[in-house]
């Protein structure tokens, strides 16, 4: 059947549709505007219908488009209830919620469905599995429906991730005329032997993986996953490490790659995200104050803030790597007489019965303090302009300290002292957490003895919350954070891109990274001396754990034992490489992707010599070709020689001299425009 190529419909399906978990929440929002822009309201989200979080992400919008509409409503007849709307982020991109619960009669029926068509065993007690049964079946059955009926629009059906995916055998099973593709941010086996004591990176080709699988209980989800990277029409992934890990574990080598980006927003004035550093900043020093009260004896001029985020995976988000290094951190402070205090945030959700008394209590007594300062300050103001506005009675003569502060106010301010009075070490957790005795991270604290002592020049606060602006001890939304932060240190072990690093660098925070996530290689790939520009990459691949956590350590000394003025002169080269990783450059990739899918399912319309079928629609044009590694690097390996290739691959005969000061060509036009 012939359909419309230039004019398709695009539908993005995922679990983190305005649903914040982890990356892929990410991906998607910040990608929002540039595919907005491209697609206007030819492009919709599709995800599972989180009623907590769309209530406050999602306004309700009615169904213009006829068959859209018509298929939801032939589901609606059979129970089935839905959520169509704008997701209220920049770009504000139509999305399709499921309520999957609405579906659950279908469950049985479909899991022997799956069984029947694809052999894909479902047991009944994994709800993240049913999960992604009910998804791909409702998914699907709208698309079934949607392409039946409108024979005119192509369809490109783009799944990330297992979760997301299993609508992919099943359109191919069904035969259903659209073409598809799948994005794995990550795979299952990856994940799962990662977590454990396995050398991963040394043995990919050698693993039995049905048989490791089957061995961690996730067999039926392996084949979903693999199931969906075999019946796609594209198969990609976000990095070169994890297609090649893909390649191994999934057994189909990826079609190329699509590495995520940010949306990046320029200030006006250059030297503004270094005052919000310092405001933010000022915000994190309220928080320390009373974290640390009454052993407050360090300055804040000389306190360097420090932090690792992300899902509570301790092995694979270098966790482990991170609390080791800043025991020896410690020490080398300590031997080397430091006046400097480092003080390490750990930021990663764990399961909690909220705020400690003591963590709470730390913020109050502070509190108290400052305001019974503030009062003091306005009385002693108003003692002093009496004082002075009547000088025929005194004369010259300045008023005394007693006279400006009297007995009473002497007393509430001791009162206020006395409240910071304190026998204990301030404390790790800010929360009551659910297992404190075998919390991974609180146990390696515990081993190395970080424990907050006055003589120790580094300090760990261990939030296990994700940040928001409505936290009572520390209230500033993640990237707020960020800002007033020095360093982010993200040492993964198994981290297919990470989004942690991406986002302090277009923030101008310093980071780092390994040369086993995505991100730290892409980067490492294009730059020369990165931590000249604040990438720091600990080499996890080639040299020894007590190597690599060394070679960590050294970073942070090296970090801590720089002047201000050196802090400053690195976020300003660390934020000049925000354009590298902006989807303006990256979303070219996912162009690649979506024509090479509509090019395998519709081969005719794409014929050699033929008409091209986006000859007079929306132009992309390159930006200026970007840099890429002056000498030449063996990355044979990591490359995934595919269809679409990467455009980063095909600039790597440019030089990096001119790294600074470069300026996309198109940063003034209004390809991208946001059209709201
Ligand atoms: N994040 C957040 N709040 C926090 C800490 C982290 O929203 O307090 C976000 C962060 O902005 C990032 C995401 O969590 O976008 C983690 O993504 P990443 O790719 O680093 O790891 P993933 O969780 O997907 O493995
Ligand atoms: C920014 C501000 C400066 C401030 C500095 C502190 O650059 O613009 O006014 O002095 O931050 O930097 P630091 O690395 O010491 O937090
Ligand atoms: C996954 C990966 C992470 C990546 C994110 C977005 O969750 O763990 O490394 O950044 O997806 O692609």
């Amino acid at each position: 059947m012939t359909r419309d190529i230039k004019n398709h419909l695009l539908f993005e399906v995922a679990t983190e549709v305005a649903n914040r978990v982890g990356g892929i929440y990410s991906v998607l929002k910040s990608k929002a505007p540039i595919t907005v822009a491209e697609y206007r309201e030819r492009y919709t989200l599709i995800g599972p219908l989180n009623y907590n979080s769309a209530k406050v992400e999602v306004e309700e919008l009615p169904l213009k488009d006829p068959f859209i509409k018509d298929a939801l409503d032939s589901m609606s007849e059979k129970g089935i209830i839905w959520m169509y709307g704008r997701w209220l982020i920049e770009g504000a991109p139509r999305v399709l919620l499921f309520d999957l619960n609405s579906s659950k009669h279908f469950l049985d029926e479909w899991k022997s469905d799956l069984w029947n068509i694809s052999g894909i065993p479902t047991p009944t007690n994994d709800d993240e599995t049913n999960n992604a049964v009910l998804l791909g079946y409702l998914v699907s059955w709208f698309l079934g429906h949607l392409v039946a009926n409108d024979n005119k629009r192509a369809v490109i059906c783009h799944c990330h991730e297992w979760l997301a995916s299993v609508c992919l055998p099943l359109c191919r099973k069904r035969r259903i005329d659209l073409t598809t593709i799948f994005t794995t941010h990550a795979t299952l086996l990856g994940r799962y032997l990662c977590a454990g004591s396995v050398d991963f990176y040394n043995n990919l080709s050698n693993f039995d993986v049905d048989a490791e699988a089957g061995k961690r209980g996730i067999y039926h989800r392996y084949c979903i996953e693999r199931a969906a990277a075999h019946s796609a029409d594209v198969f990609t992934t976000v990095s070169h490490i994890t297609a090649y890990e893909s390649e191994h574990l999934l057994k189909r080598k990826p079609d190329g790659v699509l590495p995520n980006g940010l949306n990046v927003v320029k200030f006006s004035a250059v030297h503004e995200f270094q005052n919000l550093h310092a405001q933010k900043k000022e915000k994190i020093n309220d928080f320390v104050r009373g974290h640390f009260y009454g052993k407050y004896d360090f300055d804040l001029d000389n306190t360097l803030y420090f932090f690792i985020a992300g899902r509570y995976e301790f092995r694979n988000k270098g966790a482990d790597f991170f609390i080791e290094s800043l025991a020896r951190l410690n020490h080398k402070l300590k031997e080397a007489n430091s006046k400097m205090t480092v003080i390490a945030f750990i930021i990663m959700p764990a399961a909690t019965n909220s705020y400690t008394a003591e963590t709470l209590r730390g913020q109050a007594v502070i509190k108290a303090l400052e305001s019974t300062v503030e009062e003091m300050q306005t009385t002693i103001g108003k003692r002093l302009l009496e004082h002075c506005a009547r000088y025929q009675q005194h004369g010259n003569e300045v008023p005394s300290l007693d006279e400006l502060i009297r007995p009473a106010d002497r007393v509430l301010l001791k009162r206020r002292v006395f409240a910071l009075k304190r026998d204990s070490l301030p404390p790790i957790v800010t929360h009551n957490m659910a297992d404190d005795a075998n919390d991974p991270v609180l146990n390696q604290i515990r081993t190395v003895q970080l424990f907050n002592k006055p003589e120790d020049r580094v300090k760990v606060v261990f939030h296990p919350e994700f940040l928001n602006s409505n936290n009572p001890i520390l209230p500033l939304d993640y990237d707020e954070f960020v800002r007033g932060c020095h360093l982010g240190v993200f040492p993964s072990y198994y981290e297919p891109w990470g989004y942690t690093p991406a986002e302090c660098t277009v923030m101008g925070v310093p980071s780092i990274t390994t040369n086993l996530s995505g991100f730290g290689c892409y980067m490492e790939d294009l730059i020369e001396n990165s931590a000249d520009y604040g990438i720091y990459i600990v080499d996890r691949r080639m040299k020894s754990v007590d190597e690599s956590i060394n070679q960590l350590t050294d970073y942070m000394f090296s970090f801590v034992s720089k002047t201000r003025r050196q802090r400053i002169n690195q976020r300003n080269r660390t934020e000049r490489l925000s354009d590298l990783l902006d989807w303006k450059r990256m979303g070219l990739e996912y162009i690649k992707a979506r024509q090479l899918a509509l090019k395998r399912a519709y081969p005719d319309q794409f014929k050699a010599g033929g008409p091209d079928p986006f000859a007079s629609g929306h132009q992309v044009k390159l930006t200026r070709p970007l840099s890429a590694p002056g000498s030449p690097k063996d990355r044979a390996s990591l490359m995934t020689p595919g269809d679409l290739g990467s455009l980063q691959e095909t600039n790597q005969f440019l030089n990096t001299e001119d790294y600074m000061g470069f300026k996309l060509e198109n940063e003034d036009n209004d390809d991208y425009a946001d059209d709201k």
